[in-house]
């Protein structure tokens, strides 16, 4: 049997590649200590999502451990010699990182480097997946030239119509102390396999969401919008003018890109991976695609100033993924995530 190590286990991507390995026949080594509620509040915490794992899983088993806990990493790590390691266990948001900036990049960066060395000590052929973010690139997006359309921003430019590619500068942009950490732990994980020829992946991921995510107002745009318009809480919309436009990919189809890549690893590789254009939306778009299916009116408050540092027009390019692996691809639509969110959100509040 084949075992795997998740951190962020009970997380929107960890518990989704949880589920995804146990039915394929893996046993797997979940890591959590639901440091999000810690983060976010009650909102955050993610302990429902471990139950239903636990229910519904049958070889999976969780462990309460700290990926800032280096010891404690290293024995795990060591003992259940995993065949596949995948890292999404974080610090996810900009405002919490300027708040709390030695728990952002002790968790962020530290964290990661506490696995890549367990990893290279205890289980250096496996392949180590660690899920990176577009905030690598810092606010260098926003340099590009737009165009204003009546609900969004696009690309001016027709180079830019499939978005934006892994040739994007990481340096000399503004990142948000989140974004700093994230691009240190992206390095070290390049690092680990340019240097030690280790088969290590960097997913910068665009807006990855999904029913099992434990929304937010700080982290998961469209779980946590979801549950402002059916809880009616009012929501803020932060500069653009309500036109920043993100790409949205199922946490389900991430899973099988990394399901892909474990399959057929290579060293040092950084891609891309969000739905794409044709699952990008904007802020504006959202609300009123999820009001109508919430048939809910949603109470929003704009504020004049944008987040430090945010995107006004992120299209995730998947060009260079695809042509690596071209069996992936996109099995949730945009439509279908929207409805998947609503569904789930209404469902969860009234149990
Ligand atoms: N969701 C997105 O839109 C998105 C976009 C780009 C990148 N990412 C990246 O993908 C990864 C997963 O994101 P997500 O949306 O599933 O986040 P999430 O917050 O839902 O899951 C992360 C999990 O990690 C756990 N965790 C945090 N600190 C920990 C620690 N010190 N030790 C052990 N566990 C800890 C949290 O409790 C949480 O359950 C993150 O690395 C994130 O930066 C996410």
């Amino acid at each position: 049997m084949r075992t795997a190590l998740v951190t962020g286990s009970s997380g929107l991507i960890g518990s989704e590649m949880v589920a995804f390995l146990d039915e394929r026949g893996w046993r797997v080594h979940g890591v959590d200590n639901n440091m999000r509620r810690d983060f976010f509040g009650e909102h955050g915490d993610t302990t429902w999502n471990l139950r239903r794992l636990e229910q519904a899983t049958r070889r999976f088993e969780h462990h309460d451990l700290d990926i800032r806990d280096r010891d404690g990493v290293g024995r795990l790590v060591a003992e259940s010699t995993p065949e596949l390691i995948v890292h999404t266990a974080a610090q996810p948001s900009h405002d919490l990182a300027a708040q709390r900036p030695f728990d952002d990049f002790d968790v962020n960066a530290v964290g990661t480097l506490n696995l890549l060395e367990a990893t290279r000590r205890h289980a250096p052929d496996s392949p180590f997946v660690f899920l990176s973010t577009n905030k690598v690139y810092g606010d260098a997006p926003n340099e590009l030239a737009l165009v204003e359309l009546e609900t969004r921003w696009d690309y001016a430019d027709a180079a830019y119509a499939n978005g934006i590619d892994e040739t994007m500068r990481i340096d000399a942009t503004m990142h948000s102390l989140f974004g700093a950490s994230k691009a240190a732990a992206d390095l070290l994980v390049q690092e680990y396999g340019r240097y030690f020829g280790m088969p290590t992946v960097s997913f910068r991921g665009g807006c990855l969401t999904g029913p099992n995510h434990s929304g937010a107002e700080l982290h998961g745009f469209l779980a946590y919008l979801a549950r402002a318009v059916k809880d009616g809480i009012p929501y803020r919309v932060y500069g653009y003018k309500g036109k920043q436009v993100r790409d949205n990919l199922h946490s389900y189809d991430v899973c099988t890109a990394i399901a892909a890549f474990a399959e057929s690893p290579r060293v040092a590789a950084v891609y891309n991976l969000g739905g794409g254009r044709e699952n990008s939306i904007s802020l504006l778009e959202a609300v009123s695609a999820l009001e109508q299916r919430l048939n809910r009116t949603l109470e929003t408050e704009y504020v004049d100033d944008n987040r430090v540092g945010d995107h006004i027009c992120y299209i995730s390019d998947l060009a260079r993924f695809r042509s690596d692996y071209p069996e992936w691809e996109l099995t949730v639509s945009l439509d279908g995530l929207l409805d998947q969110l609503a569904e789930a959100t209404a469902e969860r509040l009234a149990s």
